[in-house]
């Protein structure tokens, strides 16, 4: 039997569940991958709500029986990743003609994984995306999420760590895909 989930916007009253769920989905599903140290040092920052992307329309949550049970959204601004806390951040808006929208935070709860709740928030993403005009997206992808993007036809073209607050590394790949057939990916190399 399948069980009734749904993908809308998320909203301000949505962060306290969101802040519930990010941890959760964390320490399960990317235990194959980084340390608990790694994942203490990424929580918080690099992993964790983005109010920018709340305020701008670009992010969603899937709900079942009024908890949340997935996120993820997309950014028309320069800022790759992170949380509200992440360093480094620039909230300048790209220009869709000539740079790639970000894909950005996505996060499943454990008992979900597997059950098509990824694919349904990136097409709701790649959907808005083209509708706001843009050609291509890219995201930096955890090693958790790697295959994940792969299979919806995202590109590696960067492996590197993120560096940590407690001195560790995250080890990360940046991908991209071209929505545009036979024409370069916008990528935008060495920006965040
Ligand atoms: C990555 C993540 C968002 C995927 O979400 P999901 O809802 O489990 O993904 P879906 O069920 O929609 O998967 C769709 C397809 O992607 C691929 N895929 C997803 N997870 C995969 C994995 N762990 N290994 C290999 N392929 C995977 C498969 O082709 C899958 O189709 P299938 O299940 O029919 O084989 C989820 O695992 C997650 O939240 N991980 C922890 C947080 C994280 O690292 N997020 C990524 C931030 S960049």
């Amino acid at each position: 039997m399948k069980i009734a989930w749904s993908v809308r916007l998320a909203c301000d009253a949505d962060v306290p569940g969101l802040e519930k769920l990010i941890p959760l989905s964390v320490r399960a599903l990317q235990a194959p991958y980084y340390s608990t140290a790694q994942m203490d040092g990424a929580l918080g920052f690099v992993f964790g709500v983005d109010r920018q992307l709340i305020r701008d329309g670009t992010y969603f949550v899937v709900e079942h029986e009024c908890e949340l049970i997935g996120c993820g959204g997309w950014s028309k601004r320069k800022t790759l990743f992170g949380s509200d806390h992440e360093t480094g951040r620039d909230d300048t808006e790209l220009n869709p003609t000539c740079a790639a929208a970000r894909i950005r935070a996505f996060f499943i709860h454990p008992n979900w994984a597997r059950r098509g709740l990824g694919h349904a928030i990136l097409d709701a993403c790649e959907k808005a995306i083209l509708d706001a005009g843009f050609r291509s997206a890219e995201l930096v992808a955890t090693l958790a999420g790697e295959p994940f993007y792969a299979a919806f036809n995202y590109s590696a073209i960067e492996c590197y760590d993120i560096p940590l607050a407690n001195g560790l590394g995250l080890p990360v790949v940046r991908m991209i895909k071209n929505f545009v057939p036979n024409q370069f990916p916008q990528s935008t190399a060495g920006r965040r």
